[in-house]
C-alpha cells in the first residue's frame, strides 16, 4: 500500500536545514531557518526563560492534563503582550496551542468551518507554510501584493487595489510586524488606512505576530494590531512564542479570538477547541506554563525584555553592517534597505540561479526566494557573505 503515495511538496525551509547539516564544508554558513543566533553562533536559552524553567520544575505538582485550551493564565499573559489594552478593545477568547504554526492552523480551520466565511487573501511573498496550512483546512486562497523589490518596502498601493477586490466575509492574513521573508513593515498610518478598507469591506483580518520584540521593540511592534483591534469588530491573531522567548522546539503559541460579540466569541473558542482536539487534543504544557511564570513575575520579565532588547539591538547592528559590507563590496546602494526592514529577515531579490551558486561556490545556505537570516549573521563572516553574493552578481 505505502508505494502508492505521491511525495508531498517540499517545504524548502526544512529541506534548506537538513541540506545545511549534510554539507561537509567547515566553514558553511546557515542563513536559513528563522532561528536567532548569537555572535558564537548559537541559540541560547534565554536567561529569564530558563530560571522560570527551573522554578517551574520545583513547584509542578502534577502532570495530569489541563483543558483543551492549555494554560489559561499564560493565554491571558500572551493576549495582554500583544493587544495591551487594545485587549478590552472586544470580547477576548483564545487558547494555548502548539507554537504558532498551529495557532495558524487551528484559526483556519475553525475560518473554514463558517459558512459566511469567504475566501482568505494571503501577502505575496509570505512565510512559505502560510498557503499550504490555509489549503490543508479547505479556505480558497487569493493572494495579494505585498512587497515591491525595486524600492525594498511595502507595496501598499498595489496591496490595497488587490485588497479592494475582497468581498465582505472574507479573510485578509496580514503579519503583525517583522514580515517574513521580506522584513518591510507597513508605517502606522499604513496600518490606520489598511483598518479603514478592512472596516468599509466587511473583511475580517487574521494576524500572525511570530516576532513581537524584534523589530522596534515589544510595544512599537504591537501598534498596528493594537490599532487594528480597536477598529474592527472581529479580529483572530496566531501568536508563536517561538522567537521572543526562544522556545522554539517546546511549541509554545496561541490562537486568540476578539469580537465586539460575546456570544460570537464563546461559539468561535467551542470551535476552535474541537479543531484542537481532533488534531493533537491536548497541548504540551512546559514552555507555556515557564512563560506564564515569567510574565507574571516582573524581576523576570524585566530581564526577558532586556535580553530581548540586546537581541534586537544586534539585529539591527548586523542590518547596519551588512549593508556596509555589502556596499563596498557590490559598489552600489542596491542592499541599503536591509537596514530599514524590521527582525530577522531581508529578502535580497537574489534569483534562484544566484541562491544556488551561492550555496555551492561559497557554502552559504539561503531558501530559495533569497530571504536572508539577519539575526544569524556572525560579524567574523561578514567579508565572506558580501564577497560571495558580490561575486554572484558579476
Ligand atoms: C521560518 O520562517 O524560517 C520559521 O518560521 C521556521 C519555520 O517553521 O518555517
Amino acid at each position: 500500500m505505502f508505494e502508492r503515495y505521491q511525495s508531498p511538496p517540499p517545504d524548502v525551509i526544512v529541506e534548506l536545514m537538513q541540506a545545511y547539516r549534510a554539507d561537509p564544508r567547515p566553514g558553511k554558513i546557515d542563513l536559513g531557518i528563522g532561528v536567532y543566533k548569537n555572535d558564537q553562533g548559537q541559540t541560547p536559552v534565554m536567561r529569564a526563560v530558563k530560571q522560570a524553567e527551573q522554578c517551574y520544575i520545583g513547584i509542578e505538582a502534577s502532570k495530569a492534563y489541563l483543558g483543551l485550551g492549555g494554560d489559561g493564565q499564560f493565554v491571558d499573559l500572551i493576549a495582554d503582550l500583544v493587544l495591551g489594552e487594545a485587549a478590552k478593545s472586544g470580547n477576548l477568547a483564545g487558547i494555548q496551542t502548539v507554537g504558532g504554526g498551529a495557532a495558524v492552523r487551528l484559526l483556519a480551520d475553525m475560518l473554514a468551518r463558517n459558512d459566511g466565511m469567504g475566501e482568505i487573501w494571503i501577502p505575496s511573498p509570505t512565510w512559505i507554510n502560510h498557503l499550504p496550512i490555509a489549503r490543508a483546512a479547505g479556505l480558497k486562497v487569493r493572494e495579494y501584493n505585498y512587497y515591491d523589490p525595486d524600492t525594498g518596502t511595502v507595496a501598499f498601493e498595489r496591496m490595497i487595489a488587490d485588497l479592494s477586490a475582497a468581498k465582505a466575509g472574507d479573510v485578509v492574513l496580514l503579519h503583525g510586524c517583522c514580515h517574513n521573508p521580506t522584513g518591510a513593515d507597513l508605517s502606522p498610518q499604513q496600518w490606520a488606512d489598511l483598518g479603514a478598507l478592512i472596516l468599509s469591506r466587511g473583511l475580517l483580518p487574521f494576524v500572525d505576530m511570530a516576532y513581537q520584540g524584534f523589530g522596534d521593540g515589544l510595544e512599537a511592534d504591537a501598534a498596528g494590531i493594537r490599532k487594528l483591534a480597536t477598529m474592527v469588530p472581529e479580529m483572530v491573531i496566531s501568536v508563536s512564542c517561538s522567537k521572543n522567548f526562544g522556545v522554539y522546539r517546546d511549541r509554545a503559541g496561541a490562537a486568540l479570538i476578539l469580537s465586539e460579540n460575546a456570544e460570537g466569541t464563546a461559539k468561535a473558542k467551542a470551535v476552535l477547541l474541537a479543531a484542537g482536539r481532533v488534531n493533537y487534543s491536548f497541548p504540551p504544557n512546559h514552555a507555556a506554563a515557564s512563560i506564564a511564570l515569567l510574565l507574571s513575575d516582573p524581576a523576570l520579565t524585566d530581564d526577558w525584555k532586556a535580553e530581548l532588547d540586546e537581541m534586537r539591538v544586534r539585529l539591527q547592528n548586523n542590518r547596519r553592517i551588512l549593508a556596509e559590507a555589502l556596499r563596498a563590496a557590490t559598489n552600489s546602494d542596491r542592499f541599503d534597505c536591509i537596514t530599514g526592514h524590521k527582525g530577522m529577515f531581508s529578502l535580497l531579490g537574489l534569483g534562484l540561479d544566484r541562491v544556488l551558486r551561492l550555496r555551492e561556490e561559497a557554502a552559504i545556505f539561503m531558501p530559495p526566494d533569497g530571504r536572508m537570516n539577519i539575526a544569524a549573521i556572525n560579524v567574523g563572516q561578514l567579508d565572506v557573505i558580501a564577497g560571495g553574493i558580490a561575486a554572484v552578481l558579476r
